[in-house]
């Protein structure tokens, strides 16, 4: 059991997708449920941790017992994470971010044209909110001392999903990753699935352990993992 294992630790955990608005009525969404982080909130919580939860879209309910801020786009979901950054023990970015947004959001909504043209959107990019966080750690000297980024892969032939994702853990500079294989109807809005989570201190090709079950399996695993790495 990990009960207490995060006793007067603070825990902040995004969930769910980010929505970009193109009009009052519009936006571009993703098929995030918001299920995984919604479990990790609640494994942090029964391991005695306070937990700030930044929830975007969800379809699953918000756990009972955390402080909620409740965000639509990618960009209120950055200043949620930068407001929680300095008061937080551990950061854990399981929301899915989008990655573009509709350069303009139109003040009304989008009419179809009397000349038939069809209308052009042009996306821009967003913020890599857990790339800043981890810059803005290693820039001010504080921050929180566990960051804990996501990612979802398929590989392909030329690299492996565990190649992908160490190159995603360098290149973001987290502390861990908690990587997904996709495409095998795992994953989006599922309750089973199946994880590795890599560290940059693993082993140069080894082979991080898998673990495999419900959502909030991986949550109490994540959870452990956690507390081992804060005590360590
Ligand atoms: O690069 P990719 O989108 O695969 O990275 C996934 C990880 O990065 C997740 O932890 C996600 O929350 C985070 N992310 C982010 N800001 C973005 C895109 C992704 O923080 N704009």
């Amino acid at each position: 059991t990990n009960s207490g294992r995060l006793a007067g630790k603070t825990v902040t955990v995004t969930a769910g997708g980010t929505r970009e608005p193109l009009d009052p009525v519009r936006f571009l969404g993703n098929r995030s449920s918001g299920k995984q982080g919604a479990a990790i909130a609640e494994a942090a919580l029964a391991a005695g941790a306070r937990v700030r939860f930044i929830a975007a879209h969800l379809e699953t309910p918000v756990p009972s017992g955390v402080d909620l801020v409740q965000v639509e786009t990618a960009l209120e979901l950055r200043e949620a994470v930068h407001a929680a950054a300095a008061s937080t023990d551990v950061l854990v970015m399981s929301a899915a971010v989008a990655d573009f947004r509709p350069g303009e959001n139109a003040e009304t909504k989008i009419k179809k044209r009397d000349d038939g043209a069809d209308p052009v959107i042009t996306l821009v990019r967003n913020p890599d909110i857990l790339q800043e966080a981890v810059q803005c750690r290693a820039e001010s000297g504080t921050g929180p001392a566990l960051i804990v980024g996501f990612a979802a892969e398929t590989g392909d032939g030329s690299a492996s999903v565990l190649e992908y994702g160490r190159r995603k853990l360098e290149r973001k500079g987290c502390d861990l990753l908690v990587l997904n294989q996709v495409g095998r109807s795992l994953v989006f809005g599922q309750d089973n699935t199946e994880v590795r989570i890599l560290s940059p201190q693993d082993a140069p090709g080894s082979e991080p352990e898998a673990v495999a079950g419900s959502k909030a399996d991986v949550a109490r695993h994540l959870v452990d993992r956690i507390a081992e790495e804060l005590d360590a």
